[in-house]
Order: C-alpha cells, then structure tokens, then sequence
C-alpha cells in the first residue's frame, strides 16, 4: 500500500475550514498529548507525514520539510512550492536559526507599478494574476535547512507528497467548497486551463490529483533547488510568466536565495522569547507588545477584564503605528530594531497607554477588510531528540495570485500586495505602510509572519504561531498570553476567542462571542469603536508539560490536526 494511502485509511475528515469558534471552545480544553514528538499543522494528513519521518529516524527539520511540502499537496490555498515563508529552528543544544525564505520583487519590478497615469492603486493589481507573483522562496527555504540539518535523505521526505500527488487524496467539504468558490477566477487569470478544473464541480468524498504538481515535485526530488529554480520548472515558470505579463525572469529564479538571519529574542518575565525578524515585522512587534504589556497586571486583572482587553489593544495600536513607519527588508532600509525592543522606549509607550480612555488612531487612510479568503499555514513540530521548528510559509491570499503554474501544476503567490503600493493605501489587510516598505527591485515585502519559540527558565516551553495577515501578530501574543498569564491549557488558549486591533483602522475587530453585551458597552465606553468578523488566525502551537510531555494546540477553526507518538 502507497504511503498516502495508508494515511488516508486511518484518517478521520475533519471540516469546517475557518469557522468560529463555540462556547465549548471557551471552556480549556485539553490538547492531544504525546510523549515523545508531535506535529501541529492545518492539514491531518500533513501532521501524520510529519510524525511518519520522525518514527524512521529524522529529527523535526526532516519532518518540517516533509511537512511543507505535503501541505503543498493537501492544502494548495495556503501551502506551496510558489509562495515563501520563515522558519525558526531551536536545537536541544539551545541554539537559535531563523531562516528567511520570503519572496522578492521580480529585477523588473518597480516603485509605481500598481498605479495608474493618475498616481491611484489600480484596484486589485498587486492581489491577482501574473504580475502579483514574488520570486517564490519555498524551495530554497527547505533546500538550505535540509542542507544544514536534516540527516535523511532529500528524495525520502519529497515522496510522500509526490505519492500524494500522483494517487490522489480524498477531499473534505471545506476543501471541495473552497476549490468550486474559486472556479471562476482561476478560470479568468490562467492562461492554461488548470488540469483540476476539468472538473465542473468537486464534492467532500472525491478524489483529487495533481499530476502536473507530481511531476515538478519529481524534479525537485531528483535535482533539489536546481529542481525548480533552473532546467524544466522555471522554464515552464517564465513561460507563464510571459503567457500573463508576468515579471519573473530566468535570472530571477536562477540568483534567488534564502538567508540566514538573526533572530529577535526577547526575556518576558521568567519566559524567553524568539521569533523572526525583519522582513517579518513579526518579532520586533510582538517584542514592543511584551515589553509594553509587561507595566499592567493583566493575570491579577484576569483575560476577561476590561482593564486587560484595553491595555492589550492600546498596546497593538502602538505597535502597528511603529510597524507602518519603521519596518522593510533589512537588506534595503535601515531598520532601528534595537531602539523598538528598548525596554524605556516602551516604558513610556506603555506610561503614554490612558486605562480610562481609548486613544483614537490617525483616521486619516482608514484601511478597509475584504471578505477574499486569507490563507496562510503554520506547523509547529518538536522532535524525539527535543528539537523545534515553527514555520509559517504563505502564497499571501487564498491560492495565491490564482494562477497556476502550466504543466507545473502549482499556484503562484501574490505576495507584492505586502509591499505599501504607495504611502498610505491600505493593502489587502488594511494595512498601510511607507518608504520603509515601497516597492523596489528584489526586495523583500515586509510580513507579518509570526513563527515563534517560547522558553520557559531556559526549557522549551512552547512552539507557536498562525496565518492570518495582519492578525497573526495579535493572534501570536494574545495565545502566549492565554498560557501564561492565564492559566490556560495548549488548546485551551488556541480555541479561545480573538480580538485584534492594527492601529488603523481605528477598530477592534473580535470573533463573535469574545465580548458579551456588557464588555461591548464598557468598551464603548472607554471610547473604542468594535466590529464583529470571521475567524480570526488558525494556531498550532505546542506546550511542553511539566512532566515533559507533549500538548498540542490544533486550531478547530479549520481542519488543523496534532498527530505525535
Ligand atoms: O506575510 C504576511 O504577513 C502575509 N502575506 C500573510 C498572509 C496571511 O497570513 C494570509 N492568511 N491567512
């Protein structure tokens, strides 16, 4: 029996992409608990792959990269081989690698590109077909942490996903559902009908293929970055480049290369932190939210106090005006990380936070939310050898740019939205940035992605992190929170309800039954203007137990799954 058929048969589907969270989900569940080694990811099968490679030996870089690329496969709205994303690595030995993997701007790209003679965005430009494609990083992402780390065999942890792609793997509602939702624009910005498109419609039950995807999965196997960056892949990439009007060139792909970075780190309490750096704004923002945080007592307030929701979103205001005007690709602009994690800096940041009154943001530029499905997926993985990887890799929106690859089989990301198209227009997440993150030649777009590793007195404590554009910041800090300041258990805090704030617009967006009646009044007493919305983050997060086993966090907003031993 195939590898992704053995997986199938012991599968349970499970459904219900994104949906909000219940009033059981309130109540601190507790997680699947493993003893020795567990995956956290959006998709079962995807977990089990990852579980699978650490039961023949490999350690948890072996099973992110069997991971990455099995979600690739089974979860093609947010997984990828043409999107990017970041990775962080601690080793038992307490050593800290962050690598960046983020697309850039395509050589050709430039400052204006998405404006019109008038200087306007043009609407949608930088969020769909050729031209919203960044040079994709996955590839060399998992390349280079394999050619650091891993100890089994490239070919092994790529033939899972390529059996999965061949043979074909039984859909769930949501995945029917999200495929038909996108019919009609995959249909208007691919140049060559998708081979999963012959299909009028797809249902929960049937079985999908992606043979083209098999095939460059193949390739990537047998040659490794050379796979996709040089011979068949990126000629079949240019190709459709050129098909669309698309930027990305031979050269593009050929001198495209992952980096090594250092990672934010951070103490809170008894408790240190690390997560990524710039070109994520991810570290630096959830670091200033510690240390602005750290001035209130919030577990003597506790999670549903007023008090505590108002510091915590003053504090995101802060923090979000601080990411719009300071944050962009390292590589490009000068970024003061070290003046926005100083702890007096944000003393007074946090002394400048008025508990009896909301501060009103800038109005001017109020962003604007867009109901198009966001799709970003994050796994979090510690290994037998007590090992952890947190990774979170993106296309940015739902399957990207909605072009797939021709005879390549895969989807390009549309990831140039994340740059500021021009100062203050608000981008897909209502996000709005400046000269730090204008457009240039092969720069990297400035990202909210939040993979972080929590230690607790010098111990792995937890592994964490989440999709959702602009929320995973709020969404990372505020499930750190849930554990350690109050009390909550791995999944307990994962389900529990979110609420976020980016600065501008001036709102507290929250999922539905975060806030009774009476909160929502003395909110709005305290000045705060609020708004309902849809799920906010999918986090799969592990906690590392007092007696040293393993609890996961698996976000039951969408199909996301723990699977250990
Ligand atoms: O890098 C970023 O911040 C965005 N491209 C992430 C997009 C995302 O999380 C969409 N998911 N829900």
């Amino acid at each position: 029996m195939k590898f992704s058929n053995l997986i199938l048969s012991i599968l349970i589907p499970l459904v219900f992409t994104c949906r909000p969270v219940s009033q059981k989900e309130t109540s601190n569940r507790l997680g699947f608990i493993a003893e020795n080694a567990m995956v956290v990811s959006a998709h079962p099968i995807a977990s089990q792959i990852g579980i699978e490679t650490m039961k023949n030996g490999g350690n948890a870089i072996d099973a992110a990269v069997a991971v990455h690329f099995a979600l690739a496969v089974v979860y093609p709205a947010a997984g990828n081989i043409g999107g990017g994303g970041f990775l962080i690595y601690r080793t038992n030995g307490d050593a800290y690698y962050s690598l960046d993997y983020r697309e850039k701007a395509p050589a050709l790209a430039h400052r204006n590109m998405y404006l019109d003679d008038s200087g306007a965005v043009i609407p949608e430009s930088s969020r769909f077909g050729h031209s919203a494609a960044g040079v994709p990083g996955s590839v060399d992402g998992m390349w280079s942490v394999h050619k650091k780390f891993g100890t089994r065999p490239w070919q092994e942890l790529l033939q899972p996903s390529i059996d999965l792609a061949r043979d074909g793997y039984v859909l769930t509602e949501n995945e029917a559902d999200h495929l038909n939702r996108i019919r009609e624009s995959l249909k208007e910005y691919n140049t060559i009908l998708p081979e999963f498109l012959i299909r009028e419609s797809w249902k929960a039950g049937d079985s999908i293929h992606y043979l083209d995807l098999a095939k460059t999965l193949e390739r990537i196997s047998r040659y490794g970055r050379s796979g996709f960056y040089k011979g068949e892949t990126a000629k079949l990439i240019v190709e459709e480049m050129k098909r669309g009007n698309g930027l990305i060139s031979l050269e593009d792909l050929r001198n495209y290369s992952s980096v090594w970075r250092a990672p934010i780190t951070f103490n809170y309490r008894n408790y240190t932190i690390t997560s990524m750096g710039p070109p994520s704004s991810g570290g630096v923002a959830i670091g200033q939210l510690f240390s602005t945080i750290a001035h209130f007592p919030l577990k003597k307030w506790g999670i549903n106090d007023i008090k505590t929701i108002h510091a915590i979103v003053e504090s995101e205001k802060l923090a979000y005006a601080d990411r719009a005007k300071y944050l962009g690709d390292p590589d490009f602009v000068k970024i003061p990380v070290h003046e926005l994690l100083d702890k007096g800096y944000n003393r007074a940041r946090a002394h400048s936070i008025n508990l009896k009154s909301a501060t009103v943001s800038d109005r001017i530029q109020a962003g604007q939310f867009y109901s198009e499905p966001e799709e970003t997926t994050h796994f979090s993985i510690v290994d037998q050898f007590g090992n952890a990887v947190s990774s979170t890799t993106t296309l940015n929106g739902g399957f990207g740019n909605r072009v797939v690859v021709g005879g390549a089989g895969f989807f390009l990301n549309n990831e140039m939205d994340d740059f500021s198209a021009k100062p203050g227009a608000p981008n897909m997440y209502g996000l709005t940035g400046g000269e730090a993150n204008a457009i240039e030649p092969k720069k990297r777009m400035l990202s909210s992605m939040t993979p972080t590793i929590v230690e607790k007195n010098g111990h792995l404590f937890m592994v964490v992190g989440t999709p959702g554009g602009s929320t995973i910041i709020t969404s990372v800090f505020q499930t750190i929170l849930n554990v350690i300041e109050f009390d909550l258990n791995m999944q307990g805090a994962v389900d529990f309800p979110r609420f976020h704030h980016q600065w501008k617009p001036d709102i507290i967006q929250s999922e539905a039954g975060r806030f009774d009646s009476t909160m929502v009044k003395e909110l709005e007493g305290l000045g705060h203007k609020l708004s309902t919305r849809s799920a906010i983050g999918r986090v799969d997060a592990i906690l590392v137990l007092d007696n040293n086993k393993l609890e996961g966090g698996a976000d039951p907003r969408g199909d996301d799954a723990a699977a250990g031993f």
